[in-house]
């Protein structure tokens, strides 16, 4: 294990320890950092949990775990045991005071042991009916009580409406200062998700022309191929909008349409995200209908295989009105925004898996070229792609060899992992990084969650009011509802094919590859 003298001694306490989270993303991720970067030199994890487990017994869960789910692969064993031997099990009750006096406890005896006083961050990765309960629990066995060093994390859902989000907020706030809560959103740890403020604003060239003149509309879609996989009982009281749109798909429109920041300041950039929430035009309650597009998957094909629809999955009502799918049209009321439509969709069971951000530009101003040169003539296309293919991709006009005048679009791409040739890391090690670092820039403070949650309201309204009348309106494997190519036909905008970073042709940054 790699140490870092810098990093303070960590305790790392995780309710819901024994659970799906910790097993899949939380302790490979950590392993993964312990082998990768520099952990704290004293770093232990003690897993409460109610189940009937020990020591030795989590150990062996945890490890499973790291050998399916770490992106290293199947751990060293040495690398393994002498990671593991730091991780503890602590078999409680999360309503029983008893159980954080003895989380107390084992501090105070890991404290004593390495000479130190531990930083300890607490993680909730138990169900959300919980998240309202710990943190008085904390509070109450003075667990909290050191704002410097003690931190909470919490994750999505934040609430399930506006009014829950401020009352969890509120509870929150009734035990840790707000720079002790990290609430985690694991896109904004995506490294192509980081990169969108990185290309923006550390290279002169498309600021200028970032905004209302330049740019036509923009659009951002998150779709995916899986459906809703094990989680049926949670999915189907969330659907499309709480589960992504609120979270994921707000924050890639924030880093998007964002001001620059003056510095790389937690609040600073935070700051500058809420802005763009507040200067989203409010979607009126009778507008619903016209800029906001709901779907639910029926049975299809994916893959050559053919899969069930929404409400043959398990967990979910036989009549579920849950939307699997949502495409949104929003507007930034702002200088640099004003009247560039914002169109964003996620669903589940989709044609295929891409997550990315188009920026479409305007046509030229006045065309130049005879009619004939211009036949297959597209505007120019700046294509962000955040998964799975991790990279951006330029496409514009460019004259097709030969006497002629004859105009075609090309491509210039930039691929993430054939230019640095290093794996990027996983989300949750770059947030639990910084986490242990003590750096909130990555994590959604309160006014951002609920900012988001406003914006959303009025659709969650009137939907609550207006159940649909076609689910399931989409067969899996397709793009999701018709109505959604409506949504930007209205103005002459169409959603962009996914684009493809990678192909039988590889291709370095500078190179340019004629369209299909
Ligand atoms: C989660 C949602 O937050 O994000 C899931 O709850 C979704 O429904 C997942 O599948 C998508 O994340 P990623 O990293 O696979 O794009």
């Amino acid at each position: 294990m790699k140490t870092d003298d810098q990093l303070e001694p960590t305790v790392f306490v995780i309710f819901g320890g024994a659970g799906d989270l910790t097993w899949r993303k939380l302790v490979p991720a950590l392993f993964d950092l312990s082998q990768d970067r520099s952990m704290p030199l004293h770093f232990s994890i003690i897993a409460v949990d109610r189940v009937g487990l020990n020591d030795d017994k989590l150990r062996r869960r945890l490890h499973e775990g790291v050998n399916k789910f770490s992106r290293r692969g199947k751990a060293k064993v040495d690398a393994w045991n002498q990671f593991a031997k730091n991780i503890y099990y602590q078999r409680g009750d999360f309503k029983k005071l008893q159980t954080y006096s003895a989380i107390d406890q084992q501090c105070a005896k890991l404290e004593k042991e390495w000479g130190a006083k531990a930083q300890p961050i607490f993680y909730m990765a138990t169900p959300p009916t919980m998240f309202g309960e710990i943190p008085n629990y904390l509070g109450e066995a003075g667990l909290s009580r050191d704002r410097e060093k003690t931190r909470i994390v919490i994750e999505k859902p934040i609430g399930y409406d506006l009014q829950s989000a401020r009352s969890l907020n509120g509870t929150l706030a009734d035990s840790f200062h707000e720079a002790q809560i990290f609430r985690i959103d694991h896109y904004l740890g995506k490294e192509t998700v980081q990169n969108i403020l990185a290309f923006r604003f550390a290279n002169p060239l498309f600021e200028p022309i970032w905004d209302r003149r330049y740019v036509d509309y923009v659009t951002i879609t998150v779709a995916e191929e899986v459906g809703i996989e094990h989680r049926g009982g949670y999915y189907d009281r969330a659907g499309a909008l709480r589960d992504m749109v609120q979270n994921h798909l707000m924050q890639l429109l924030c880093l998007v349409a964002m001001e620059p920041m003056v510095s790389f300041d937690a609040d600073e950039i935070r700051n500058k995200k809420v802005d763009v929430l507040h200067a989203v035009r409010p979607i009126p309650h009778d507008e619903v209908h016209q800029c906001v597009v709901r779907g639910q998957y029926g049975k299809g094909w994916i893959e050559g295989k053919e899969v069930c629809g929404y409400r043959e999955e398990d967990g979910v009502l036989a009549d579920s009105q849950t939307e699997t799918f949502v495409a949104l049209k929003l507007f930034v009321d702002n200088w640099r925004w004003q009247d560039v439509p914002f169109y964003l969709r996620t669903g589940k069971r989709l044609t295929r898996q891409v997550s990315e951000v188009a920026i479409q530009f305007r046509a030229v101003p006045h065309q130049s070229f005879p009619p004939e040169a211009t036949l297959d003539w597209q505007p120019s296309r700046l294509v962000m792609s955040i998964h799975p293919d991790e990279g951006i991709v330029l496409r514009f006009q460019a004259k097709h060899p030969g006497p002629k005048m004859h105009l075609r679009m090309v491509e210039m791409r930039f691929n993430y992992q054939e230019t640095f040739e290093t794996p990027s890391p996983d989300a949750y090690e770059t947030l639990l990084w910084d986490v242990m670092k003590n750096d909130a820039t990555l994590f959604m403070r309160a006014d951002q969650v609920e900012a988001a949650w406003q914006l959303l309201m009025p659709v969650l309204e009137v939907w609550a009011v207006a159940p649909p009348s076609d689910f399931p309106n989409y067969a899996a494997g397709t793009w999701g509802p018709e109505a959604t190519q409506g949504l930007l036909a209205q103005q002459g905008h169409s959603w962009p094919l996914p684009t493809e970073l990678v192909d039988h042709c590889t291709l370095d940054v500078g190179s340019v590859k004629r369209t299909k």
